[in-house]
């Protein structure tokens, strides 16, 4: 069905892009030489696919399909198809790890550049590829966002099948989470935003957000991206992140580039950082510069003295991917080092796949 209306999209960018060109407006000379050699000959963009880190497989099917002429969306949805099918990506789809309640909840978006649509589902249980229901939000609904009850509903109309995602390897993880309860769960006492020592989770560094986030440059020029996870382990049944939200955990504007994120959602809820990241990069930033201001602007933000560490740094994690019309690309986090784990992201830059490191705000 994209590729039904891929055409017609093309045009039309093609001559909103070559009718800026002729007002010498805001996008820079390189993005120039992209669009004049679009209007040469329109399949000259050297593609590229970012990932986070779980998705090196993801990069490297992706980038098949495009090398084979699919739309970056198609591309994209396949690569993180992968990972949500992996009972061992305890962090993504099947075998995700569960809420509080042991019942896995899962979370998706995914965004079409030249089409400027995107599709969400969020809190969604018993369906193991929630990318591909999104996908059809965006396809075959007037909404973008359906949640809980109503995206299985969906779901099953549309024909999928409902099954147990839980695998005994995270039901036994979840198992031993409760059995400690109360050293990790969200429920918070009544505090000020001032307090710092309000439970053992506080403490902690170590709360499981995973997900996979991938965008795509295909050999038209056109960008989509896609987000999914099954979220924070153990969180309150219903708790929604950032991967399904439009503007905060992906977002792409297919003149500029797209972005996304993994790590705690929350912090990226209330700063929308993917939609900043483009902006940023439509204003000339690097995709790794664009990156780096948004985690700086999610540790500035923060005000609330439980989610700081001594030196009044956020404590937790976040980490952004982005990649720009002329396929460059880049990452960074807000903590790399030895307690976070580094930087790293996965990318295809259309010679091979591999694993790299990106920067960090922070160092630990
Ligand atoms: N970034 C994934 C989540 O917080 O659910």
């Amino acid at each position: 069905m994209i590729g039904d209306f891929m055409n017609s999209i093309d045009r039309r960018d093609f001559l909103k892009t070559t009718a800026l060109l002729g007002a010498g407006t805001i996008i820079g000379s390189n993005f120039q030489n992209i669009a004049l050699s679009q209007q040469n000959q329109v399949s000259s963009f050297k593609p590229v696919v970012i990932a986070s880190a779980n998705g090196l497989k993801t990069v490297e099917t992706a980038m098949e399909m495009i090398k084979n002429g699919s739309d970056a969306l198609d591309a994209v949805i396949s690569g993180v198809n992968i990972v949500e099918n992996d009972p061992k990506d305890d962090s993504v789809g099947y075998g995700g790890l569960p809420n509080e309640e042991g019942v896995v909840e899962l979370d998706s978006a995914v965004m079409h550049g030249p089409s400027y649509r995107g599709g969400s589902v969020a809190a969604l249980r018993n369906i193991k590829n929630p990318s591909k229901v999104a996908r059809l939000v965006l396809e075959r609904t007037d909404h973008v966002l359906i949640v809980g009850e109503g995206a299985l509903k969906f779901a099953k109309a549309h024909g999928f099948k409902e099954e147990n995602l839980l695998t005994e390897e995270s039901r036994e993880k979840w198992l031993k989470w409760k059995e400690n309860l109360s050293k990790e769960d969200d429920w918070l006492p009544p505090h000020n935003i001032d307090d710092t020592d309000i439970g053992e989770y506080m403490k902690s560094y170590s709360r499981h957000y995973g997900t996979i986030h991938c965008s795509g440059l295909d050999t038209k020029g056109n960008l989509s991206c896609v987000t999914t996870t099954s979220g924070l382990a153990y969180k309150i049944p219903g708790r929604v992140g950032d991967s399904p939200i439009i503007g905060a955990g992906l977002y792409v504007d297919n003149e500029v580039g797209a972005a996304g994120s993994t790590g705690r959602g929350e912090a990226n809820l209330l700063n929308c950082s993917s939609v900043m990241i483009v902006e940023w990069m439509r204003q000339g930033k690097s995709p790794e510069e664009a990156c780096l201001l948004a985690c700086k602007r999610v540790n500035e933000r923060c005000r609330e003295k439980r989610l700081q560490d001594e030196k009044g740094r956020f404590k937790h994690n976040v980490k952004f991917y982005a990649i720009n019309k002329r396929g460059e690309f880049g990452c960074a986090s807000i903590w790399g080092g030895v307690r976070h784990g580094k930087p790293q992201f996965a990318i295809h830059d259309g010679e091979s796949a591999k694993i790299l490191e990106g920067v960090s705000l922070f160092k630990a």
